[in-house]
Order: C-alpha cells, then sequence, then structure tokens
C-alpha cells in the first residue's frame, strides 16, 4: 500500500498567530498519536518561517503553495524556489486551479515550475482538475491528459519519486461540493493508467495520487479508503485543527489496516 499523505493548503489565510498556533496543535497531535502517515502544511509566504519553527523537530512537512521558477533576481513580488528551501519548505505546490483561473498559469509555466522545484530539490506536489462544464460535458479525461501532458513535459520515469499528483476537481474545491469516493476513484484510477502509460507501470504504481475539494475530517475516510486515493490536499478544514487532524486520524486509522 502507498503510504498516505495528508497536506493542508491554507490559501490566503490565517494570521500569525493562528497560523502558529494551527502549525502547534497539529504537530503536537502529530507527536503525540504517530500516525503512519505523511502530513505537510502550506502557510501563506509571510508565514513560513514561524509556521517553520512551530514545527521545529516535528515530522510535519512544511510547503510552500507557489513559486517563481526563475533563480533570484530582478522579479519584483515574487519568491523563488531557493527562498522555500532557505525557510525550510521540503515541497511546493505547483498548478494548483486558483493559480490557473486567478492568475493565468498555463500548462507550460507549470511544467517548468516542476523542473525547476526539482532542480533545487523541493518535492512537487502537482494539481490538475476540471471544472463543471468539462465534467458534464464528458470532457474530464481529455482535460486531465492535457494538464499531464503539459505539466509533465520532459520528465524522466526516475524523477517522479519527487512527484505527487493532486487531484482536484474545480468544482469541488471551497464548494461543500465533493466528488463522490466512486468518482474519485475512477478519476484517479484514469490518472494512474495515464502515468503508466506515459511512463511505466511500477512508477505509476508507486506514485501518490492526492484528492482534493471540500475533505472533511467526516468524509475523509470513505475517499481515502478507495484504492487509488493516496491521501488529501485540503483547503477550507486545514485552518481548523480539529477538522484536520480527524483527516490525518481517518487516515491513519486506514493505514494501519
Ligand atoms: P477545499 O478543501 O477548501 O475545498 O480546497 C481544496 C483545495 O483547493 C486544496 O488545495
Amino acid at each position: 500500500m502507498r503510504r498516505l499523505f495528508v497536506a493542508g493548503n491554507w490559501k490566503m489565510n490565517t494570521t500569525m498567530a493562528s497560523a502558529q498556533a494551527l502549525a502547534s496543535e497539529v504537530a503536537a497531535e502529530v507527536a503525540r498519536s504517530q500516525p503512519n502517515v505523511d502530513v505537510a502544511v502550506c502557510p501563506p509566504f509571510p508565514y513560513l518561517i514561524p509556521v517553520g519553527i512551530s514545527l521545529a523537530n516535528s515530522p510535519v512537512m512544511l510547503g510552500g503553495q507557489n513559486a517563481h521558477y526563475e533563480k533570484p533576481g530582478a522579479f519584483t513580488g515574487e519568491t523563488s524556489l531557493e527562498m522555500l528551501v532557505d525557510v525550510g519548505c521540503r515541497l511546493v505546490v505547483i498548478g494548483h486551479s486558483e493559480r490557473r483561473q486567478f492568475f493565468g498559469e498555463t500548462d507550460e509555466l507549470v511544467n517548468k515550475k516542476i523542473h525547476a522545484a526539482w532542480q533545487r530539490g523541493l518535492d512537487v506536489i502537482f494539481c490538475i482538475g476540471e471544472v463543471l462544464q468539462d465534467r458534464e460535458a464528458n470532457r474530464t479525461e481529455s482535460v486531465l491528459s492535457t494538464q499531464l501532458q503539459g505539466g509533465l513535459a520532459g520528465v524522466e520515469p526516475a524523477q517522479l519519486g519527487k512527484l505527487v499528483i493532486a487531484y482536484e476537481p474545480v468544482w469541488a474545491i471551497g464548494t461543500g461540493l465533493t466528488a463522490s469516493p466512486e468518482q474519485a476513484e475512477a478519476t484517479h484510477l484514469f490518472v494512474r493508467n495515464w502515468l503508466a502509460t506515459r511512463f511505466d507501470r511500477a512508477s505509476a504504481d508507486a506514485m501518490r495520487i492526492q484528492y482534493g475539494g471540500s475533505v472533511k475530517a467526516d468524509n475523509a475516510k470513505e475517499l481515502l479508503s478507495q484504492p487509488n486515493v493516496d491521501g488529501a490536499l485540503v483547503g477550507g478544514a486545514s485552518l481548523k485543527s480539529d477538522q484536520f487532524l480527524g483527516i490525518i486520524r481517518a487516515a491513519a486509522e486506514l493505514s494501519a489496516g
């Protein structure tokens, strides 16, 4: 079984005080319960350092929500991958639908960021997902194929160990609408088979595919129990420690068998 991976994407939320409190609560409970799952939090950039301090010596990983692919230089307002590494990030989220939708990120840009993140030694959570019109028009698979093809251009099988895919149907993000466990499983299976065709079966089978979109403590177990759902990328529910810890607990229970 692939090791489940629960990551919290805090988006543009929290204050410094609430970010530190949330991180401390998550770190304390993970230290106490030692779940057999990977856990990460991705705070807003200004809070990476204080959250990193709150996570000191914790297995909870620190991640960035985005970064520029260029080396440090004259790019006003941007954050480099070097900076994420410098402040203790182990991973970075790339290609989130909100980046694509509100900031014009294309598959080509996403691809550059993925390669650049690996060059700096970061793991990547690469987000893909279809909008509602695509799902209703039966275009989900072709949309995901295009995103995978573009985002993973030039990628070698040996690099896949540093990659996690997050399938986040855009219509399920922040809406309270969740893909049914059957919808999530069918789509994850499609993604895994796509990876097997593009790379190879063993690499595809080893890769983790997270589900994201209105995951909460009370729906986590049925989603995570699907054979091809290997974790969750959690937005809103990752801002409340009881909710986020409930999702981690559900993952830990499934991992315990
Ligand atoms: P919600 O969990 O708030 O739906 O957000 C999902 C998401 O976009 C995580 O990256």
